[in-house]
């Protein structure tokens, strides 16, 4: 491995310290590397809001950043955001080289930032690691390019690939090792969703437990027909973060009660209409500032997302359980072979396995 690519690794695993904290901002980290290959400034961003990888690096080289190349996973910005732009800090600390994993989506920046530092004579070598950092920021990357979240769909199945013992049965799957996987993932992302069928049916909590999460996680419904109870549990959770309920306007219009009643209850209704009101509803929840979002069921709604190409990741825990002829079934496993995906990974995960698709390559 040359030297710009394993400094640029060493600049990834920093990002990777902003997981979880730095939605709607991406994950960046950042290295800055003096004449003689040494490691002298090291930064990663860890929430919206916080100061920028590449601010903390030059804060820890100092002087001795002069002279020195930085590796950074993102183009710095050029424009004031919540802080201060970072091209314009790079240029006075006197840095030689930068050398930048990829150019930051954000139409604010959008080559700016690298346009920058080439005008004022520092060398930008872009593109070291660029998949590897595009990877990384999915959620960023999907929602500044197609203006809505990335979408995992994720589901527990059984041995005999059914999701429930039978219609409107509450059925746990998976083992305790998955459950904490699924509630460190919660811990995560910025938002869950499941259909109106699985809250009639299985009335879930849908909150983050066993992870420590430091943010709110929106957990949204996609109910139509506004069956959702206002004594849903969902609704007593809303310390966790705000329940927004997807409805369409004719619903809205004849049953006005039963929106009075959700919203009395604590629920945020969000309106959309026919067609594409998935795609609607997605682009609703990227302008709250929600750039991940996985939805957990049920069979209806992973069909509806998956036939609309809303799916960029799949995540299936198959469990050893046996349901029988009497249980729901999935979507077929046909539908999720074509086209062929990007990657498919397997891997144990106490007695049940994780198996995760991306559905297509980083944006
Ligand atoms: N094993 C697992 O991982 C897992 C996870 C979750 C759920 N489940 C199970 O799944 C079962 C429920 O599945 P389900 O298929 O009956 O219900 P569902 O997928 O949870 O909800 C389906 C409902 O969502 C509503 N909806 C709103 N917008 C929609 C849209 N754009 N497209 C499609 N539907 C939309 C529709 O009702 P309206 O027309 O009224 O809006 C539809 O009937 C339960 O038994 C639950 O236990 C299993």
């Amino acid at each position: 491995m040359n030297d710009d690519r394993l400094h640029m690794v060493r600049a990834l695993v920093l990002a990777e310290r902003g997981r979880g904290g730095t939605s709607p901002n991406p994950m960046v980290g950042a290295v800055i590397v003096d004449r003689e290959g040494v490691v002298i400034g090291r930064g990663a961003h860890r929430y919206a809001g916080g100061p920028h990888a590449e601010i903390l690096a030059l804060g820890e080289a100092g002087e001795r950043a002069r002279g020195s190349v930085l590796y950074c996973t993102l183009e710095p910005c050029s424009h004031t955001g919540r802080t201060g732009p970072c091209a314009p800090r790079i240029i006075e600390a006197g840095i030689l080289r930068a050398v930048i994993a990829v150019e930051d989506p954000n139409p604010l920046v959008a080559g700016r930032g690298l346009a920058l530092l080439r005008a004022h004579g520092i060398e930008v070598a872009l593109g070291v690691l660029r998949e590897e950092a595009q990877q990384l920021n999915r959620p960023f990357f999907t929602v500044m390019r197609r203006r809505r979240p990335f979408v995992t769909m994720k589901v527990a199945l059984s041995g005999d690939l059914r999701i429930a013992a039978a219609p409107g049965v509450r059925t746990h799957l998976t083992g305790p090792a998955a459950d904490r996987l699924v509630h460190l993932e919660r811990s995560e992302v910025d938002a869950i969703a499941v259909g109106s069928g699985t809250v009639v049916a299985d009335d879930p909590l849908l909150t983050p437990r066993v992870a420590y999460r430091a943010r709110p996680l929106t957990r949204v419904v996609f109910d139509s027909r506004l069956r959702t109870p206002p004594s849903a549990q969902l609704l007593s959770t809303l310390e966790s973060g705000p329940v927004i309920i997807v409805t369409t306007p004719a619903t809205v219009t004849e049953a006005p009660a039963r929106v009075r009643a959700l919203v009395q209850a604590g629920a945020l209704v969000e309106i959309v209409e026919e067609p594409d009101r998935l795609a609607a509803a997605l682009a609703r929840l990227a302008a709250r500032g929600v750039t991940s979002l996985v939805v957990e069921g049920g069979t209806t709604l992973h069909r509806a997302f998956w036939d609309a190409g809303l799916i960029d990741r799949v995540q299936m825990i198959f469990t050893p359980h046996v349901l029988g002829a009497g249980g729901v079934e999935w979507l077929p496993f046909s539908l999720l072979a074509t086209p062929a995906p990007y990657s498919v990974t397997a891997r144990p995960v106490g007695a049940d396995i994780l198996v995760e698709v991306y559905v297509h390559g980083p944006d």
